[in-house]
């Protein structure tokens, strides 16, 4: 897989030293995110956006803008992509992404189960990332070549080994067409795994792979912002991982994929049975 697995190498300076301030942002937006949520659904101005059952708050907007604030104080002159206002297209060099809500459904409806999701990439690889659970306050995070942690305890994915034994976690597109075949896709893996969970955030879900609570986690289409912290918080846990070219928009389809590495192999391969090539 094309991620170094945690171990695999030294820790990255410039990641550890980056990864206090994704952790800082982050935790500052979801606190934002928290105190915004009665009185931004209390408005009623949920707007819409790739779909008409893809939401964007006055809660999203605000937490993107308080991470680019404070990363234009911090980091001036660092590119930026977020979920919002868009940004830098280029990947070359240091680029932060930026996932003010990830989960707006749940936050909507009050699952508990959204987050705030802040990466920064040098030349297309997270170096550093940190996602933080709105909820809950539980903070994810990790730097290249440094361990993930929970809350400042190690992070290590399952030992399972029997891909028949296999949770596995997938998250659905917002467009109609997408989902017929993603979901064809996950019928056929339902009954040669031991379940499936859809939990609505797929920055959660990689780092549930993380500490173990998934075994594997796959989606067609995410864009860079749901995947920059999670890929590298599995990766550091321990997981194989696959991420999409940094370059590729949730458009392409292409497939993010993380799992315990006992079945990585065998969960990838009935995925990719199930469907390889892009998503329409
Ligand atoms: C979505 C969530 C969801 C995934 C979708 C994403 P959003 O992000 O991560 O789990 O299945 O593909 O778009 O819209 O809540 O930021
Ligand atoms: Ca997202």
């Amino acid at each position: 897989m094309t991620h170094p697995t945690a171990g695999s190498q030294r820790p990255d300076p410039l990641g550890v030293e980056l990864r206090e301030v994704a952790v800082q942002v982050a935790t500052a937006a979801a606190e934002l995110v928290a105190r915004r949520r009665a009185e931004v659904l209390g408005s009623g101005t949920v707007r819409t956006k790739t779909s008409g059952t893809d939401p964007v708050t006055l809660a999203d907007t605000e937490s993107e803008q308080l991470i680019r604030s404070e990363l234009g104080r911090l980091r001036p002159g660092d590119a930026v992509l977020g979920e919002e206002e868009g940004g830098d297209a280029a990947v070359d060099g240091l680029r932060w992404l930026i996932d003010p809500i990830d989960g707006t459904v749940n936050f909507l409806y009050g699952l508990p189960f959204y987050a705030v999701s802040v990466a920064v990439q040098r030349d297309g690889q997270s170096i550093a990332g940190a996602v933080v659970e709105v909820s809950s306050g539980r903070v994810f995070s990790a730097a290249l070549g440094a361990g993930a942690t929970l809350d400042g305890q190690p992070l290590r994915c399952n030992d399972v080994t029997d891909p028949a034994l296999a949770l596995v976690a997938t998250g659905f597109g917002y467009q109609a067409r997408r989902r017929v075949t993603q979901g064809a896709v996950v019928a056929e893996l339902l009954p040669q795994v031991r379940d499936v969970r859809r939990v609505g955030s797929a920055a959660l879900d990689l780092c549930a792979v993380a500490a173990g609570w998934l075994d594997a986690y796959y989606e067609h289409g995410l864009s860079p912002w749901d995947w920059g912290a999670g890929v590298l918080i599995a990766a550091e846990a321990g997981a194989d991982v696959r991420p999409p070219p940094a370059t590729a928009p949730g458009s392409h389809g292409e497939l993010t994929f993380a799992a315990a590495p006992g079945v990585s192999a065998a969960v990838l391969s009935l995925v990719e049975r199930a469907w390889s090539g892009p998503m329409p």
